[in-house]
């Protein structure tokens, strides 16, 4: 037996305990839903670690300090395909390989990326055709990244030929326990219309249409504008403003394909990983534009991965909430999550940088992250780069490697995570309502045909923060997903429904749901066309009423036209619909003003125990604020704790033997208020009447069954 292998064998036991998951291969993501949690045997702390930007010179140094932080892995090598494959077909890892030993001999586990965001000059120099083409007809350029065609079969060999060659390399290596496949795919660019974008869109459209070119035509109405075909090779990739206005059936296929074509690049990278190690767990770091990951994407993987960036958000009062929203709907893909990636410093690139975290922000935020559904999290970067176009994105430590009060902050965290993290593993995030978002189809629709009306998902982020703010325990939810233990369930605007959600929505009613569903849902079909039945289309039964009327408001403020919610007039910008109630459901609200004065504007049909509202208009702005205290009473909705003062966000996991309360104060001020009794993982004492937090200070209570 080779050395190579007794040493594998010998350190087994060490390897398993740091693995991501109990079932090789299986137990992937096949039955998607935000109340899945992840496979993860243990919690993974950590940092992306780059080697290759000269830290292999601090490297012993480096170690040490991660785990004086607690950290127990790293990530690596997304961005050196150049340094791993420097002339085609001469590997040479050893870069890596020095790393992952040293460091894997102090403790730290690492996790290998395959290196395809970024592919050597050599690559584009001898096949320029692999560049991506923008719509305007612009070839990308050797320079940045994400440069490159994931539609095209060339690239997707030297795709299938350099991971190969990294997993045979790393097969029996004991300290690389996972993959991330390339990395933030369709980050920074999704479109594609190169030479490899054109053939497979004829590929996409025969698998789609059962290469039945007549079925194509049907699909999309091609009878309008001439634009029937005869054959898909003659079928063009949708442009938008060349010249003018496109078919929206034609357009959603496209961002159909973008899904597809990225779905099938990653999938042969997993087959290769599968095939070479069923040991490793296979993961992503998103969540961008123009993939499903409920599909077939996020099927292949062990876990997906999010990355966070709060300070996006440049206003600080507005970055718990956006935070809230944003890992929430990350959840609703496929369940809890983890965060390869999580803001560690001010981020910059060329053109800005962040606002440096202040005291205590790093901590709460990333304590944000676990409360709504990240079961593990490594941090970006840790030495901020001295060259490139990140120059000044900062990460733990400085250009100077000086650990200063970033890295106390993290290591402070750090230490705490040591109890909280495993405590996570295998407890789901308690929700008691939930806004619909992150289906693919209404996303990108709205895209295709709009009216410059707000997207269904920005309605529902509005939603989610109204819902947020009043310290309720909102989620985001798929309508596909199950909907156990909601009691409130608010479809924002959804144009495509699929009738196979509509018995699972119903029986839920029926059982005591109170069902919210707002304007121009069910309007069109799963092609993107119009429905032409009486609407809300396939959704009539369920809201028992017809829209038999329907209007853009365009300048809302010069012909107001007023519903009435609570017994106050709420003036609706967006959209407004005429209701009629058929027997069985109820008058809920009615328009007050012009020519809608005294017609249904809400109505509202009780269905066994449960009732569903429909709303003719958006429910954003205004129309959101003042339907909240209504719903709320409809569903008998309270917030998970009572007497917690404004400002404190308090989010709880669940699973069956115990519950974990976090409690976040997302103000500046100390705030104190009776919590419930239990350990604080945070401070590791138990509570036992009042709470009191620091400004930006975090308790984690663990509590006995729910
Ligand atoms: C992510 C990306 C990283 C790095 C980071 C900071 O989007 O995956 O490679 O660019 O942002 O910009």
């Amino acid at each position: 037996m080779k050395t190579q292998t007794l040493i594998a064998l010998a350190l087994l036991p060490l390897f398993h305990s740091f693995t991501f998951g109990a079932t090789p291969g299986g137990d992937s993501l096949r039955a998607p839903s935000h109340l899945r949690p992840s496979n993860l045997e243990s919690f993974m702390w950590g940092v992306a670690y780059y080697p290759d930007h000269g830290e292999i010179l601090t490297l012993d140094m480096d170690a040490e300090r991660m785990k004086a932080a607690g950290m127990n892995t790293v990530r690596l090598a997304e961005f050196a395909w150049d340094l791993m494959e420097p002339e085609e077909g001469k590997f040479d890892f050893s870069l890596f390989d020095e790393t992952i030993a040293r460091l894997g001999a102090k403790g730290i586990r690492s996790i290998l990326c395959t290196p395809t965001a970024a592919p050597p000059r050599w690559l584009t120099v001898k096949y320029p055709e692999i560049l991506r083409v923008d719509s305007q007809g612009v070839v990308m350029s050797h320079g940045s990244r994400q440069h490159a065609s994931t539609c095209n079969d060339i690239f997707r060999e030297y795709s299938r030929r350099i991971t190969r060659a990294m997993a045979e390399h790393y097969r029996d290596n004991p300290h690389v326990i996972g993959w991330q496949t390339d990395n933030e795919f369709h980050c920074h660019f999704s479109q594609d219309y190169s030479v490899g974008a054109e053939k497979q869109w004829v590929e996409f459209l025969k698998e789609k249409f059962n290469n039945d070119i007549g079925a194509l035509n049907r699909a999309w109405g091609t009878a309008f504008w001439a634009q029937s075909y005869t054959k898909f090779e003659d079928v063009p990739l949708p442009a938008a403003k060349r010249p003018t206005h496109l078919n929206p059936a034609h357009h959603l296929d496209y961002f159909r394909l973008l899904s597809w074509s990225v779905t099938k690049f990653q999938h042969d990278q997993v087959e290769i990983l599968r095939a070479t190690q069923p040991k490793w767990r296979i993961t992503h770091n998103g969540l961008f534009d123009y993939i499903n990951y409920r599909g077939q994407f996020g099927q292949d993987l062990d876990i997906l991965g999010y990355d966070v960036y709060p300070h996006f958000t440049y206003d600080d009062k507005l970055r718990a909430s956006h935070q809230a929203w944003a890992l929430d709907a990350a959840r609703a893909w496929t369940g809890n999550f983890w965060i390869p990636e999580h803001q560690s410093g001010p981020g910059g690139q060329t053109d800005y940088l962040h606002d440096n975290p202040e005291p205590g922000e790093l901590r709460r935020m990333l304590y944000s992250s676990l409360a709504h559904g990240a079961d593990s999290v490594l941090l970006f970067r840790w030495r901020t780069a001295r060259f490139g176009a990140e120059e000044y994105w900062c990460g733990v430590l400085d250009h100077d490697n000086m650990p200063r009060r970033r890295y106390a902050e993290i290591a402070k965290t750090g230490e705490e995570f040591a109890r909280v993290g495993p405590a996570l593993l295998g407890t789901h995030v308690a929700i008691d309502v939930a806004v619909a978002a992150t289906d693919f189809n209404n996303t990108h629709a709205h895209e295709t045909l709009n009216f410059k009306t707000p997207s269904t998902d920005l309605v529902a982020a509005d939603l989610h923060r109204n819902l947020w703010s009043a310290g309720y325990s909102v989620g985001v939810v798929h309508p596909g997903d199950v909907l156990d233990g909601l009691k409130l369930y608010i479809i924002p605007q959804f144009p495509l429904i699929d009738p196979a959600w509509v018995p699972k929505l119903e029986a839920w009613v029926r059982a005591g749901g109170v069902l919210v569903i707002g304007a121009r849902s069910g309007t069109k079909d799963l092609d993107n066309n119009v429905v032409t039945d009486l609407l809300p289309g396939a959704l009539r039964p369920l809201v028992g009423a017809t829209v038999v009327e329907y209007g853009r408001q365009n300048i809302p403020d010069a012909r107001p036209l007023e519903m009435e919610i609570g017994g106050n007039p709420v003036l609706s910008r967006e959209w407004y619909e005429q209701l009629e109630p058929d027997a069985g459901a109820e008058v809920w609200s009615r328009w007050t003003t012009r020519h809608q004065a005294g017609s249904a504007a809400a109505t509202i049909h009780r269905l066994g125990k449960g009732s569903v509202l429909y709303v003719g208009t958006y429910l954003n702005g205004a129309v959101g604020k003042a339907i909240l205290p209504e719903l709320v009473k409809l569903a008998q909705l309270a917030p998970p704790l009572p007497g917690v003062p404004q400002g404190v966000e308090i989010v709880r996991r669940q699973s069956k033997e115990k519950t974990l309360w976090f409690m976040l104060n997302q103000t500046d001020e100390p705030k104190s208020f009776k919590a419930p009794a239990g350990r604080d993982l945070v401070s590791d004492r138990e509570i036992t009447g009042d709470l009191q937090l620091p400004a930006r200070g975090v308790a984690v209570i663990q509590s006995g069954k729910p």
